[in-house]
């Protein structure tokens, strides 16, 4: 068993350790005294053998050699591809256990990062299995066999490893798969290889809602896609009605997407997003989770309340799901929605003109720069922020800060930014709800609701 005096843990180590915690990222913890080891695909409860393969002084990480006594909380994961694959990190822990690491991650980082020491309770999950509406995996060659498949990057390296199927998307994603499979090899498409610069297919990205639209990234500048007519045979056996996009991504870069995408086939539709039939370009946001999307939307639309009559100031609105469902709620407010993505704004656009929406102005432009037009004055205001990952631009803060809305309603992807930037805006606002939501079961991630009121 570990030994808790030992300080002169090494790379390359091997140790028996019991699982006594875990982090932030979903990882379990081993201590050695009050240093933690990080040990990814661990679970609290289990003891493991494992090897150790960094240091610093402060923190080391291990990886499991051997699970020796399982916890209690462990399960065996569904998917062959599991700790191989980036998608999911906690498939191997029950799901009610998922649910308390996400729910005490939430409490940590508001105390540790904010300060804050807040009652956070179980996160609302609606489902476990099949949620994700997207799909984006690279395109991949055997070296000897010369066959193109569709796969996952390896870990810690560019090889890409072929998949077949994904646990958190449906059938419709495995067959998918094999059409473009099928598709790439019959064609001899060639595959993008970074360290050369060379070669045709990239990625494959693909949003299932009512139909399919499957976006091929091409290391081309040119805007259509070689072989097309070959490749929707093949969709036609799966799919009834789709769309193909090509997107052209000549840069040596890790983001998928280019900065286009050109429809190749098909017809840009409304597809049905649970309160509404609206059109979601390839490179407009959509949470991933259309059931976990419908009910934060509501939650945020019930935390405004039913009579709000002001002006809504919503910040990183995406295609306007939300923005939508507010203003038919509310149809004496003044909405203004601002998104950063031009499709995005273009996508919101047209769903208020179709739902014949006349109380909001749809901004394209950066958070940041919008909010230095928010008038510092009497008026009624509410706040809605949904950023990315990163959290809210410094100067957003500042101003929901100086302008003084009456609440705040803010929707987080990353409970440690969501925490940084309630730190900043707790001595302005009083931290009233927060509610996290199982977005992304199987994985460490959490989305979380918060409501503030103004002091
Ligand atoms: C987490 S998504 C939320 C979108 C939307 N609220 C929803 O529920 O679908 C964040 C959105 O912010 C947009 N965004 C990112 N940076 C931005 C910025 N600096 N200013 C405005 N919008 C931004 C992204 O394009 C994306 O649509």
């Amino acid at each position: 068993m570990f030994d808790s005096k030992r300080v002169d843990i090494e790379k390359g180590d091997i140790i028996d350790a019991e699982i006594v915690d875990f982090g932030s990222n979903g990882e379990g913890v081993a201590k050695c005294g009050v240093y933690p080891i990080f040990v990814p695909f661990s679970v609290k409860g289990d003891v493991v053998r494992a090897r150790i393969t960094w240091t610093s002084k402060d923190y080391a990480f291990g990886e499991v050699v051997e699970v020796v006594q399982p916890s209690e909380h462990r399960v065996k994961p569904v998917c062959p591809y599991f700790e191989k694959c980036g998608g999911c990190d906690l498939q191997s822990v029950e799901h009610s256990f998922q649910l308390e690491m996400k729910r005490e991650t939430v409490k940590r980082a508001l105390k540790k990062v904010g300060g804050l020491d807040l009652d956070v309770p179980t996160p609302i999950s609606l489902n476990e299995w099949e949620y994700r509406n997207k799909l984006a995996l690279p395109f991949g060659k055997n070296k000897r066999s010369g066959r193109v498949y569709l796969g996952f990057f390896e870990k810690r390296s560019h090889s890409v490893v072929p998949m077949k199927w994904c646990a958190l998307q449906g059938q419709w994603a495995a067959d998918l798969i094999e059409d473009i499979g099928e598709w790439a090899n019959e064609n001899a498409l060639s595959v993008y290889d970074e360290q050369t610069g060379r070669g045709y297919l990239r990625h494959a990205v693909a949003r299932m809602l009512d139909t399919l639209t499957l976006t091929i990234v091409v290391n081309s500048s040119v805007q259509n896609i070689e072989k097309l007519a070959l490749l929707t045979q093949k969709l036609d056996r799966h799919f009834s009605d789709y769309t193909v996009f090509v997107s052209n991504n000549t840069k040596n870069t890790n983001v998928i997407m280019g900065d286009n995408a050109t429809l190749v086939y098909g017809e840009e539709r409304p597809q049905d997003l649970g309160r509404y039939q609206a059109v979601v370009s390839p490179l407009s946001f959509l949470q991933v989770n259309n059931k976990v999307r419908d009910a934060i939307y509501d939650d945020v639309c019930e935390h405004i309340g039913t009579d709000f009559d002001g002006e809504i100031v919503e910040l990183y609105s995406g295609v306007g799901l939300l923005t939508a469902q507010i203003a038919l709620r509310l149809p004496k407010s003044k909405i203004t929605a601002v998104e950063i993505v031009p499709s995005a704004s273009e996508n919101a656009n047209a769903l208020m003109r179709n739902l014949a929406i006349g109380n909001v102005t749809n901004v394209c432009a950066d958070a940041a720069t919008f909010v230095e037009s928010i008038e510092r004055d009497n008026t009624k205001r509410v706040l809605i922020l949904d950023p990315p990952r990163k959290g809210c631009d410094e100067r957003v803060l500042a101003v929901a800060k100086e302008a003084g809305f009456e609440k705040i309603l803010y929707v987080s992807c990353n409970p440690q930014t969501l925490a940084r930037d309630l730190k900043t805006l707790s001595s302005t606002y009083t931290i009233d709800y927060v509610q996290p939501y199982d977005m992304f079961p199987q994985t460490h991630h959490v989305e979380t609701v918060i409501l503030m009121t103004k002091n």
